[in-house]
């Protein structure tokens, strides 16, 4: 069995992957409450008007989110949105989030106009890992079974077998050992760590980290828990080892959401961006929630758990790409239609198999390592 990170990719780079400061740059102000009432009043009429359907993921701006529940879209993790966005009947979508996902969407509805609030939102894990160096990554390894995570390009979905989103990650690389196969996994490799030690899979990792989820910090929220001795953790799989050992639950957005409505705990404490707290107050209002600490002797609080591409979604843009029809996806057609065999293969998996993203989380911590 091996873990071995083969491409050790350049992370660190301050034009690459972690460099933040473009994307901070292009987060528009915030609006006085007048000013949201009043584009929150246009992008409706607009919504309504284009026939458009507004599908957000539980980073982005809370006035999306609840525009987005108030004109009959979605709040979702990345597996969600990709679903109703191919099983909506409208014709245009508008996908409040990072540019995979809209990529996603259109790959799934190439007949569909796709529509984002700002092209250039993007994620650490996308930009980390190249298509032209990931095929030579397949080209060395052609044993195995390529995993790709959902937060990738669809040109380096294009070259997998599988794509996953962390709400099934764990069942369907499970389901690959199953078989006897042996899996290469991109980009994430905390997440893909997690998956190793809970499957026992023989998984070749590609050495990529989410920004946001990289920064949480064990040491710190070993500190935390001891003055909230009653609080649950819980941890999206992006974070760190050190930090995902002491989760109560582990799981995606929705997971994370669903915990909190189905625990008794008073209060939890939430390792993932804290753009999902808008959602989990909405709907638990008695509970205490409590953002895992970035901060401590080791951080560097580039995002300061917050996504600085999620933060790029705006009100504005919403309303300006409905208006002026700019933020518009485009995915080459040989590209999507590569790409299309990875997603239809995880969606036909969690059709099979409703369990595979039971509402609990990826599992219940299994203890310190
Ligand atoms: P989810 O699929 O859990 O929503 O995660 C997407 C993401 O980008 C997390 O950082
Ligand atoms: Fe990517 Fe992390 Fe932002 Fe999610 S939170 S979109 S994984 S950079």
């Amino acid at each position: 069995m091996s873990q071995e990170v083969l491409f050790d990719y350049p992370l660190q780079d301050a034009e690459g992957a972690t460099c933040t400061a473009h994307a901070w740059a292009k987060v528009p102000e915030p609006l006085t409450p007048a000013a949201r009432g009043e584009w929150k009043a246009r992008a409706k009429a607009l919504l309504a008007q284009k026939q458009a359907v507004l599908v957000a993921h539980y980073y982005v701006d809370g006035d999306i989110q609840d525009l987005a529940l108030e004109t009959g879209g979605i709040v979702a993790d990345s597996l969600e949105m990709a679903r109703f966005g191919r099983d909506h009947p409208s014709q245009t979508l508008v996908v409040a989030g990072v540019r995979f996902m809209g990529e996603s969407a259109k790959i799934l509805s190439p007949e569909k106009r796709v529509l984002m609030p700002d092209l250039d939102a993007t994620c650490s894990l996308d930009l980390g890992c190249p298509p032209e160096d990931f095929a030579r990554f397949c080209d060395a390894h052609p044993d195995r079974q390529v995993v790709v995570y959902a937060n990738t390009s669809a040109a380096v979905k294009a070259r997998a077998d599988w794509m996953v989103t962390s709400s099934c990650a764990l069942a369907i690389v499970k389901h690959l050992k199953d078989q006897g196969q042996k899996v290469l996994w991109a980009p994430d490799r905390h997440l893909g760590r997690y998956i190793q030690e809970q499957t026992g899979a023989d998984m070749l990792m590609w050495n990529g980290a989410c920004i946001v989820h990289d920064e949480f910090k064990g040491l710190e929220l070993d500190l935390l828990k001891a003055e909230h001795p009653g609080a649950k953790v819980l941890v999206h799989p992006e974070s760190p080892k050190s930090v995902v050992v002491q989760a109560d639950v582990v799981g995606s957005t929705s997971q994370l959401l669903n915990a909190v409505l189905q625990m008794e705990a008073p209060a939890f404490i939430v390792a993932t961006d804290n753009g999902i707290l808008h959602r989990m107050r909405q709907l638990a209002p008695g509970k205490t929630l409590i953002e895992a600490p970035t901060a401590g002797s080791s951080a560097t609080c580039k995002s300061c758990a917050h996504c600085p591409w999620m933060a790029m979604n705006a009100l504005q843009g919403v309303v300006a790409c409905l208006e002026q029809g700019t933020g518009e996806i485009h995915v080459d057609e040989p590209v999507r239609s590569q790409a299309l065999g990875c997603i239809d293969r995880m969606l036909d998996f969690v059709k099979a198999h409703p369990s595979a993203t039971s509402k609990l989380g990826l599992v219940r911590h299994l203890g310190a390592a």
